[in-house]
């Protein structure tokens, strides 16, 4: 196994662990899962604790992280500001440093722009345990795990000469976080994947991710490359992963941005895109999605899709960066 030394760290973003911790994390996450699958136990956070704070909404990241945290032998607890003194102006500081007085790690969701990963550093720096992004407005680094562990048990762990397509698509009634195409594409080059990011020229990502995600390419020997055609995007690709995401690089303000996104409505995934991309290419969601909006029903529900594997990853990946971190040998 590659390094396992990740004991007391944090995970906030995708550029903290290295390619050898990563690949730690992946074994991990597959001996997990294979245990998962043949009913045997593995409580390796035996009597420990999580403190997850929310404040926002979560199927996929709630449910997976608690189960893992008692399939670990551990407890998570649930919580959301309106039930913290968060609602009542506690800061970061103080919660975090009572917080993890009292437990073995703490897990943040907050996405609101120019917000939330400020929030998630403070709580980092004033904590004593490992602190966990459960998606903040740059990052969704847990997904992108699940995303990366399932391209890989898909396609092989040598992905080189694969081509990722990162593309938008329209949702008109919601402006979502931008966390997951940039997460993406600061991950994916650095696991031999090419990356191609379609967007219209107002969905542009933040620069600095943009020149993070080519850096890395250019480190790894791949490729990553720009494009505001869907259709051009899909050709040839090996894995789509269309999704939504608000123009916040942009503006932040909730109108104009509805406006931005109701210009462009015939970014879709349907099947004639499908066929643009080679024979075995796979369809990726991280979920929620905007059925017949963003993509159609035939495709999510298709043979060539995969969101509910990414889905079931989340589990995985995560209880392995919880036992790495908040276990593991001293
Ligand atoms: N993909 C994801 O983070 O899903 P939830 O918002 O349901 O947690």
């Amino acid at each position: 196994m590659s390094s396992t030394l990740l004991r007391g760290r944090h995970y906030l973003t995708d550029m903290d662990f290295t390619d050898s911790e990563l690949e730690a994390v992946f074994d991990v996450a597959a001996d997990l899962k294979k245990e998962f699958a043949l009913g045997k136990t593995h409580r390796l956070l035996r009597d420990k604790t999580l403190f997850m704070i929310f404040f926002d909404h979560s199927t996929r990241t709630r449910n997976s992280f608690e189960a893992g945290m008692t399939q670990l032998g551990g407890h998570a607890h649930d919580l959301t500001p309106d039930r913290l003194q968060i609602s009542h102006g506690e800061n970061a500081k103080d919660t975090a440093s009572v917080l993890s007085r009292y437990g073995h790690g703490i897990a943040v969701r907050h996405t609101v722009f120019g917000e939330g990963h400020k929030y998630l550093r403070e709580v980092a720096k004033h904590s004593r345990v490992p602190v966990f992004n459960m998606q903040c407005d740059i990052y969704h680094p847990f997904q992108i795990l699940a995303d990366m562990m399932t391209i890989r048990e898909r396609f092989g762990t040598n992905l080189r000469g694969r081509k990722i397509v990162v593309s938008w698509t329209s949702a008109p009634n919601y402006v979502r976080p931008i966390s997951v195409p940039q997460s993406l594409v600061l991950m994916a080059p650095r696991l031999g994947l090419d990356v191609t990011l379609a967007h219209p020229p107002e969905f542009k990502l933040m620069p600095e991710i943009e020149a993070q995600a080519r850096e890395n390419a250019q480190r790894a020997g791949t490729k990553f490359e720009v494009v505001h055609d869907m259709d051009e995007a899909f050709r040839g690709a090996h894995v789509v992963y269309p999704k939504s995401w608000g123009p916040l690089a942009v503006t932040t303000n909730k109108e104009e941005g509805l406006a931005l996104i109701r210009k462009y409505p015939g970014w879709c995934c349907d099947d004639r895109r499908m066929r643009l991309a080679a024979p075995e290419a796979v369809y990726m969601h991280p979920l929620p999605a905007d059925r017949n909006i963003e993509v159609t029903d035939e495709v999510i529900d298709g043979p060539q899709s995969i969101v509910y594997d990414q889905a079931e990853n989340r589990l995985h990946v995560q209880k392995a960066v919880m036992a790495l971190t908040m276990g593991g040998r001293p």
